[in-house]
């Protein structure tokens, strides 16, 4: 089948690589209808995760038609139309029962790695590293979904592909960043980074009862998606001092909730932090570059919330843990218990309480899979979310 795969740092390829077959009898097989490309899929590109391999298969957004099925399912028949969630979880475990899906203490194969690191391992996560589980992704023609009793639903034949498919991962990863934030009634909140998960973040903050929302980020198009559909006030880091201009919207007070939709790859914004990330990173004296998250602990209003979607990897530098703490602030953060999403977010769907779709900017078949990858990491031709369907 053709799939994109990994060949290090900047080197996405559509080749030929071996069809996916049953390997356990909770797997299904299915032949994939539609994927995307996600901000997560850039630290991989972009060289940031590591145990990566050449010929690693990529893509963790994907959705598509049951193939097969393993001996032990009852929960899917051939022909089903699913999407599947991007982290692996058993169900059964600790953590499972709990609903911290992420945290799955059964599906990550190499656990034993992530708990060096990291000191207790996270789940596994489609097409994400071989820490992760080593999973082939779904950025192809066929994907196996391991725990497929537990993970993928089905979804309503009147809703197409592009309205469903980024349950299974932006919108829950949106959603789950709003409700992490705590927001109350009328509260304003700050969110920084106005990609595809930025942008779900805003509609989501609105739906949990936000009285304001301010957007920031750089690219005129995504700010622009953020005033005309999110309905939110925007700040372009470019031009003006994020500090100063939070701080003058909200009368001295600073926002009360404040979410990281950027993660580890922050553009230089000018500031001295900033800066110094940048000349860590290209000495790899360091990877992270967490300039955002240093300005949200010192935007937040004292008592307010740091929500923190955007994805890190490793140890952070100059973090003002000091200023959080006198602050009094509450930090969540997590990969997203994509799971418990699911079904309360399709209904949202289906309601028409939302149409996901309005993040699609780029639609093409999987050939153009690895030009698609520097569009997006680059921020041209007007891109803000791209949707692959094999055979387009
Ligand atoms: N927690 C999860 O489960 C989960 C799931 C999906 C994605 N993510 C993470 O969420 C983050 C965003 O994903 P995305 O798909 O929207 O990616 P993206 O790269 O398209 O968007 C990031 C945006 O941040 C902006 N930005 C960069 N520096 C900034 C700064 N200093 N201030 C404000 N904005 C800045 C960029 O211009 C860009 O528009 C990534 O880190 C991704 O890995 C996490
Ligand atoms: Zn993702
Ligand atoms: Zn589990």
């Amino acid at each position: 089948m053709k799939a994109l795969t990994w060949h290090g740092k900047g080197d996405i390829r559509c080749e030929s690589v071996a069809d996916p077959s049953i390997e356990d009898d909770r797997d299904i097989i299915i032949r994939v209808t539609a994927c995307a490309i996600c901000g997560s899929d850039l630290h991989l590109m972009d060289g940031y995760m590591p145990t990566m391999k050449t010929g690693d298969v990529l893509g963790h957004e994907t959705m598509g038609v049951v193939e097969e099925v393993g001996r032990a399912h009852s929960k899917f028949k051939h022909g089903d139309r699913v999407v599947v969630p991007f982290n692996l979880s058993c169900g059964e475990c600790f953590f499972c029962q709990k609903q911290l899906y992420s945290l799955c203490d059964r599906s990550n194969r190499n656990a034993d790695q992530a708990a060096k690191v990291m000191g207790q391992s996270p789940a596994g996560l489609l097409g994400y590293s071989h820490m992760l589980g080593g999973y082939a992704g779904g950025q192809a023609e066929y994907l196996r979904v391991p725990f497929a009793d537990v993970g993928p639903i089905r979804v309503p034949d009147e809703l197409d592909d592009e309205q469903v498919l980024f349950l299974s991962d932006i919108f829950p990863t949106g959603y789950m960043a709003a409700e992490n934030a705590d927001i109350e009634p009328g509260d304003t909140v700050a969110i920084w980074g106005c990609g595809p998960v930025g942008q779900f973040a805003i509609q989501s903050a609105w739906m949990l009862g936000a009285g304001r929302v301010i957007a920031i980020d750089r690219v005129p198009e995504r700010l622009a998606k953020a005033r005309e559909h999110g309905r939110a006030e925007t700040l372009d880091f470019s031009q003006v001092d994020i500090y100063d201009a939070l701080m003058e919207m909200t009368g001295g007070r600073g926002p009360d909730r404040c979410i990281d939709c950027v993660g580890t790859e922050s553009n230089p914004t000018g500031s001295f932090d900033s800066a110094l990330d940048q000349v860590k990173a290209a000495l790899f004296l360091g990877t992270d570059r967490p300039h955002v998250l240093r300005e949200a602990i010192f935007c937040c209003r004292k008592g307010g919330t740091i929500s923190i979607p955007g994805v890190y990897v490793g140890l952070l530098d100059k973090v003002p843990f000091g200023p959080a703490m006198n602050k009094g602030l509450t930090f969540k953060m997590g990969q997203t218990h994509t799971q418990r999403y699911l079904e309360p977010l399709l209904q949202k769907v289906v309601s028409r309480e939302i149409d996901p779709t309005f993040v699609i900017t780029h639609r093409a078949g999987l050939e153009a899979g690895p030009d698609l990858y520097k569009t997006f990491r680059d921020k041209q031709d007007g891109c803000i979310k791209v949707v692959m369907k094999p055979g387009l």
